[in-house]
């Protein structure tokens, strides 16, 4: 699932519901989210539990009387931005001292009450399973109380909250399908901050497409730390692991496969994505279900971190480099048109030049179609902290990145290139950033296409002819 940082807020009507503590009509809520696409997910399930408690949201931060970082520590950078914010929030409570701040997700959970209690720089700390609670840990600063929660659920999957679209566009939208990781790679804190994993149930998922679909949406993406491994079986969804259940049971459960065909039948306009997959657990069975549905979008992000066999075992990642090239080769057999894109470690503990050659290797197999880049970061308390020495120097790190990050560049380029002369099926989701007179929208491989505006609008799906390109861009002119 990748990362960028961006700022989401936005007006909405909340529904305004009678409070019990506090009558918090007009109060204004702030919402900043960073980190992974869950993060802006969880960002809209936190406004519509606030909206229904009779907060309104704010794109503006003077104007707020509560602001909400929700937050990431997936590397040390992603903590080091959130920290500068809360600068800015803390300057913004000098001029105004009733001003609330709250800090969600991963780093409230990582760092628990450090924030509020040893640094003082926050009032509210709440965990990624904690935003139920959000309204009375507000009403708990109201009374001059210390306001944590952070607790994580084996439960917890807020399925029946209508998450308010926070800048949405109309066209696309998020839906989280399961939360937290059991996956335990080494180098990672997310099964730490977000939990066990657990699947939501089905039911709500599609309703929730469905309505989506119903008020205009055209593109629903399902998000999980590991998609792969949804799993719902029987009335309370209580995971097991498939391979143990009898065939009956197998048959009564909702693996991702026939979750993904279920959504994607709600109608042929509803285009269908999904992120993140794991090489471990994609199936083949997952495979002939996309190729068969149009309207599921030819496109995988499936990470592989790194090319060298050693590596991969020490990242606990549960697969080999020859396991992760035949799911490749198996994609590209059942689904030629199908893009592509991988996350990327550049100097993980041990790594030496060799191991750095294996991941170019790698990636001149799999040509990926876009590619997300990154040094390795060292993250407190995770099982790479705890057993092996970082011992790659910084500058060592830095090369081999700039290596990938190169090639990365060139492959995206050529594939860009391959592209010109063709048509494809753009689902129009915004004017474009360079000029009013153009739209912009997305192919079902994922890559992004500016066409001159016309008649066409927001929304619609348009046949365009691919004209030239640049390395993240398609230029081209509608068809039809
Ligand atoms: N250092 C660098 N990158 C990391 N990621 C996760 N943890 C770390 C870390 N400690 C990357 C992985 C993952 C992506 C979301 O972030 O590549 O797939
Ligand atoms: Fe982290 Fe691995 Fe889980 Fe992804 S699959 S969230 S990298 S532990």
């Amino acid at each position: 699932m990748e990362f960028q940082n961006k700022v989401i807020d936005e007006a909405v009507q909340g529904t305004a519901t009678v409070l019990e503590s506090k009558n918090n009509e007009g109060r204004k809520v702030y919402i900043e989210s960073y980190g992974c696409q869950m993060n802006f997910s969880d960002s809209e399930i936190v406004a519509s539990i606030l909206t229904g408690k009779g907060y309104q949201t704010t794109q503006h931060l003077e104007e707020a009387d509560v602001v909400l970082v929700n937050t990431c520590s997936i590397r040390d950078k992603a903590e080091q931005t959130i920290r500068q914010r809360l600068t800015v929030f803390n300057k913004e409570k000098k001029k105004k001292p009733e001003l609330i701040i709250g800090v969600l997700g991963c780093m409230a959970e990582r760092l628990k009450t450090q924030l509020l209690e040893e640094e003082k720089i926050v009032d509210i700390v709440a965990g990624p399973d904690a935003y139920r609670d959000l309204p009375n840990l507000v009403a708990q600063v109201d009374e001059g109380k210390r306001a944590v929660n952070v607790i994580l659920s084996k439960e917890e999957t807020y399925a029946d909250i209508s998450p308010v679209r926070l800048l949405s566009n109309g066209v696309t939208a998020f839906i989280s399908i399961t939360r937290g990781c059991d996956n335990m790679c080494t180098f990672c804190v997310v099964p730490f901050t977000r939990g066990r994993e657990r699947s939501r149930n089905p039911e709500s998922i599609l309703a929730e497409a469905q309505d989506l679909f119903n008020k205009g949406f055209r593109e629903v993406t399902l998000l999980g730390q590991n998609v792969d491994s949804y799993l719902w079986y029987g009335e309370d969804g209580l995971k097991k692991n498939y391979e143990t259940l009898s065939e009956e049971e197998k048959a009564q459960s909702t693996t991702f496969a026939k979750l993904m065909e279920k959504v994607a039948l709600i109608s042929p306009q509803l285009r269908v994505r999904f992120s993140t997959s794991h090489p471990k657990d994609i199936t083949d069975e997952f495979l002939e279900v996309m190729a068969k549905y149009d309207n599921i979008c030819k496109y995988i992000h499936l990470p592989v971190q790194s090319g060298s066999n050693c590596i991969l075992e020490l990242m606990n990642r549960g697969y080999t480099r020859e396991w992760y090239m035949n799911r490749i080769d198996k994609i590209k057999e059942i689904m030629p048109d199908c893009a592509i894109s991988s996350d990327i470690i550049a100097g993980f503990c041990t790594e030496t030049e060799e191991d750095h050659q294996d991941t170019l290797a790698m990636m001149d197999y799999v040509k990926y179609d876009f590619g997300y880049m990154f040094n390795y970061s060292e993250r407190p308390n995770t099982l790479a902290q705890r057993k092996f020495k970082d011992d790659v120097p910084q500058e060592v790190k830095s090369r081999r990145l700039a290596e990938i990050i190169a090639k990365q560049n060139q492959h995206s380029l050529e594939r860009n290139k391959a592209y010109v002369g063709k048509t494809f099926e753009v689902l129009v989701e915004k004017t474009s950033k360079r000029s009013e007179n153009e739209l912009a929208g997305r192919t079902s491989q994922n890559t992004v296409v500016v066409f001159p505006k016309e008649n066409y609008n927001i929304g619609d799906y348009v046949t365009v002819f691919i004209t030239d390109c640049t390395g993240g861009t398609l230029l081209g002119k509608a068809v039809g």
